[in-house]
């Protein structure tokens, strides 16, 4: 990995830092100081992740995480341990990493951030600063502060962005750092901690800092939703929609990024960060039918989806052996939070499908409650036996050079539709398949 290179060790006055959550969040953000230089203890109450990390593995999947584990496990200058109360003891930063799930009506559930305060509030050495950096609503640094209640302890926010998939190189190379507090002295000096990353700092207020977060995510959903819109559009008027992004995405203003079509967003951020903000509007007597819009059309999305399968599968799914490919909410990750893929699958279901899916990530023996009812197959063949249609859900590498004659050789079939528009779907159709894609056909 190139970018240890760069930054090993470089920090000139190391600091004592604790991390509480070892998760997609937390673990980076604590390889990443600790490979600056800086002490870190990082505090995991889940088992596994715990002891996995402990062993020098990666308890999620994600490029580069290993390797730059055990890199910083040979400097000692990262503890793994239990307990977020030992682990702030001497700490004169504390990152909050822990998750905010959806709650009830929207709203960010904010347990595991109160819980985490009612742990560490008593342990804190005075001067500490408390920073956090999981997603949460306007006015949680205030909170955070009041659970906390010591006057000698600052509370500032800073914003993650990383992206699941790339979370190492997203951590050594962010497009900003965003730190927000009253105490614009504290922002700026834990904005120093990443410092060594290059990235400009934007220093603010903590309510700022905080909306800066969902205003990015939802941005992101309104762009993603924009161009789904538009593939509808175009299955309807028999346009191409993947002719249309180039003939847009050219235009600066516009852009590539985001820009492709596919089987609605999803993921542990996009869809409970904008739910979020929409509750967040109300809770101030405002709203936003922008976002609102943006979360009808994912749904609109993969209902499309699944109407376009029915239509590929002859006008009933009733009985219908549809091989998914792809159950994660992306490519190179494990995580299945939300994954429009689950989504669209549950949707095949209740319409009498029978699912085959096969994932790079999931065993075929795996038991956890949203992969419930599927038939897991261990390989794409194994999962095209006898299927009606072969359905791409997931962007994973290996889906985008398939055997379409051994595909058809073994399917019910010959029909693919291709969710993530990563096929060319003039070589299934040499191979006799009706193939279409997300606004095309
Ligand atoms: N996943 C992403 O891509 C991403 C990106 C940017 C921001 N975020 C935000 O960052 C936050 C964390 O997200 P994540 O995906 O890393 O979550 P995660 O669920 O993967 O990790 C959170 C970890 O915190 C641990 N934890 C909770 N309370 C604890 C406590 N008191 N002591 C010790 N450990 C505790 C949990 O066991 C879990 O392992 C969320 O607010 C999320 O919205 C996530």
């Amino acid at each position: 990995m190139a970018i240890l290179g760069e930054h090993k060790g470089a920090v000139e006055h190391p600091r004592r830092v604790a991390v509480i959550g070892a998760g997609y969040v937390g673990i980076p953000t604590a390889l990443l100081l600790s490979h600056f230089g800086h002490q870190v203890v990082l505090a995991e109450r889940d088992d596994y992740r715990r002891t996995t990390m402990q062993d020098g593995r990666s308890p999620i999947i994600e490029e580069d995480l290993e390797e730059l584990l055990r890199s910083v496990l040979e400097t000692q200058r990262l503890r793994i341990i239990g307990d977020a109360a030992e682990a702030v003891v001497n700490a004169e930063f504390v990152f909050l990493c822990v998750n905010t799930p959806m709650g009830i009506d929207g709203h960010a559930d904010l347990s595991f951030i109160d819980a985490a305060c009612a742990q560490i509030k008593d342990h804190l050495m005075p001067g500490a600063v408390v920073i956090n950096k999981s997603t949460v609503p306007v006015g949680t640094t205030i909170r955070v502060a009041a659970a906390i209640g010591r006057s000698d302890v600052a509370v500032v926010s800073n914003p993650e962005f990383l992206r699941e998939g790339t979370a190492v190189r997203d951590s050594f190379g962010p497009d900003r750092t965003v730190v927000g507090g009253d105490d614009q002295e504290v922002a700026a000096t834990v904005g120093g901690l990443f410092a060594l990353t290059g990235a400009p700092l934007v220093v603010t207020d903590a309510a700022t800092a905080e909306l800066i977060k969902y205003a990015a995510n939802t941005f992101l959903t309104t762009k993603l939703s924009f161009i789904n819109a538009m593939s509808q559009l175009c299955d309807a008027l028999g346009a191409n929609a993947v002719d249309l992004v180039r003939g847009i995405g050219h235009d600066p203003r516009i852009g590539f990024s985001f820009l492709n079509p596919g089987p609605g967003w999803g993921g542990p951020c996009l869809p409970k960060d904008s739910h979020a903000l929409v509750a967040i509007a109300e809770t101030v007597g405002e709203q936003i039918p922008l976002i609102s819009a943006a979360i009808e059309t994912n749904h609109r999305q993969q209902r499309h989806i699944v109407q376009r399968v029915r239509e590929l599968a002859g006008g009933s799914l009733e009985g219908a052996r549809i091989a998914v490919l792809g159950l994660t909410f992306k490519a190179n990750t494990g995580d299945r939070r939300d994954s429009p893929a689950l989504v669209i699958t549950k949707l095949l279901r209740e319409a009498g499908a029978e699912i085959a899916a096969y994932d790079p990530t999931v065993p075929v023996d795996a038991t956890d409650d949203d992969v419930q009812g599927l038939n897991l197959c261990a390989s794409v063949l194994d999962a095209a036996r006898d299927a009606r249609v072969l359905l791409i859900l997931t962007e994973w590498n290996e889906f985008r050079e398939l055997d379409f004659d051994v595909l058809g050789g073994v399917m019910e079939q010959r029909t693919v539709f291709d969710g993530r528009n990563i096929l060319d779907l003039d070589i299934a159709r040499s191979a006799d398949f009706v193939a279409w894609g997300i606004g095309r056909s």
